[in-house]
């Protein structure tokens, strides 16, 4: 029987991952692929801190010993950064190489690039491990684009950013300790910086704009901000309404191009997203035919990670790089009205008629707004924290929150007016 040589770009927790499930698995991979999946090569940066799980594995720190390798057929890359993955892998597919990565930075810069290489040299690129670990949202992606069109995507994609913020909300620590209980548990980096301020998520959205839309935003036009300004005191008003703070990246195609935000927001019960807690991650899809599809699992981890990389394995003679144009008849979401709730922080805030005020609880004002006239209002007043309302915020539930917040003044004022 023939065999499938692969080679491991990275030995780490995702590298490793791989290595052990596809030796757990290996019948069940003959099985299916009619070959044994052998790994032929394994890159690291620093080999004295490895030992090689089999004699017949070249174990090196030069990438052109795994480029001379004299059989291979797949490039797994699991290193962290944008290079020198990108590059290692541009000579991958030069050789004639299927590749497969988990690396979301490298291929949300160079992605593209990769995707265009790879069907001029008629391979494979598989990247499945890049969003969201284990679940299969670029798959699913990839399955309704046939005939569905892509409207909008929201997704909870960084679980160290949702494992602080339930935290905080559950256990009503501030967000210092929420993040330090995550490095504990080994959820947040010693440098926590790409996940809690969003760079991780963004890295995610740009991919999934690329499959979904067939192109990314312009980035310096995209709202990044990531969950660190969150305070506790914040979450718990929240909390008192029935409403969670998430963190959440936000796709939409419209007439005038590309809508993306990745932002804390506010999360009423009814949206898809509520419910997802803790390390977990959820991509949310709305399609023209099929309405709504929300996938939740691990977003990252040794094992759903390699699940994923390993299922990119037995997709690669199936999936090339897939673009779709999507028409252009979906209004651009700036121009749409959304509810927001403005939280003033003692400041006399001055708004502008284009922004209509439902309601004012203590120092929250509910109101109703387009994009671009709240970024208007963040450019005058820099210091506040304004989070978008997800979820249909119907009447009955606005309406509880002004009661229960205003009810002792009713209460004062009712006997005089008897
Ligand atoms: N961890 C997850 O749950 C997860 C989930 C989805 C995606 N990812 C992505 O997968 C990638 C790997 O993550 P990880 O958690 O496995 O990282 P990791 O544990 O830090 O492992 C990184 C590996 O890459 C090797 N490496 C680093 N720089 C290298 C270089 N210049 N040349 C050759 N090898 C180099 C390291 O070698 P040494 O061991 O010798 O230092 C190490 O084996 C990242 O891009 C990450 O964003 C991770």
């Amino acid at each position: 029987m023939a065999d499938i040589h692969v080679a491991l770009l990275g030995f780490g927790t995702v590298g490793k991952g791989v290595y052990e499930t596809i030796k757990a698995h290996q019948s069940r991979l003959r099985a299916i692929l009619g070959k044994n999946v052998k790994v032929a090569g394994i890159l690291v940066r620093n080999i004295e801190k490895h030992t090689l799980p089999e004699d017949d594995i070249l174990l090196t720190s030069n990438f052109e010993d795994i480029l001379n390798l004299p059989k291979l057929d797949v490039v797994i890359e699991a290193i962290v950064g944008r290079e020198p993955g990108f590059s290692y892998l541009k000579k991958s597919i030069e050789r004639g190489c299927h590749i497969i990565t988990a690396n979301k930075e490298m291929f949300a810069y160079h992605g593209n690039e990769l995707l265009e290489l790879a069907s001029q040299k008629n391979v494979a690129c598989g990247f499945e491990a890049t969003v969201a670990g284990g679940i299969p949202a670029i798959q699913t992606l990839r399955t309704l684009l046939n005939v569905n069109k892509i409207e909008r995507i929201e997704g909870i994609v960084n679980g160290t950013s949702n494992y602080i913020l339930t935290k905080m909300r559950e256990d009503g620590v501030a967000f210092q300790e929420a993040l330090q209980a995550a490095q504990e548990k080994g959820y947040a980096e010693e440098d926590p910086t790409n996940d809690i301020e969003g760079y991780d998520a963004f890295y995610k959205a740009m991919v999934l704009s690329q499959i979904a839309f067939g192109e990314q935003p312009e980035w310096q036009t995209v709202r990044r901000k990531g969950i660190s300004s969150v305070s506790n005191s914040e979450i718990g008003l929240f909390s008192e309404w029935g409403l969670r703070v998430k963190h959440v990246i936000s796709l939409e195609k419209g007439v005038r191009g590309l809508s993306c935000s990745v932002k804390p927001v506010l999360v009423g019960p009814s949206h898809p997203l509520y419910s997802v807690e803790g390390v977990q991650n959820a991509v949310s899809i709305d399609a023209d035919i099929v309405g709504n599809i929300t996938l939740q699992g691990p977003g990252a981890g040794k094992f759903p990670t390699a699940s994923a990389i390993v299922e990119d394995l037995i997709q690669l003679n199936v999936n090339h790089g897939c673009y779709y144009e999507q028409e252009k008849n979906v209004r651009f979401k700036k121009d749409l009205h959304h509810d927001w709730v403005v939280l003033t922080n003692q400041t006399h805030v001055f708004l502008p008629d284009s922004i209509e005020v439902a309601g004012r609880v203590k120092e929250a004002l509910f109101v109703n707004a387009k994009e671009k006239d709240i970024e208007r209002l963040l450019e005058v007043y820099p210091g506040l924290n304004i989070y978008q309302l997800y979820g249909q915020m119907n009447k009955e539930f606005f309406k509880n929150i002004l009661l229960s917040e205003t009810r002792p003044e009713r209460k004062v004022a009712s006997p005089k007016g008897i």
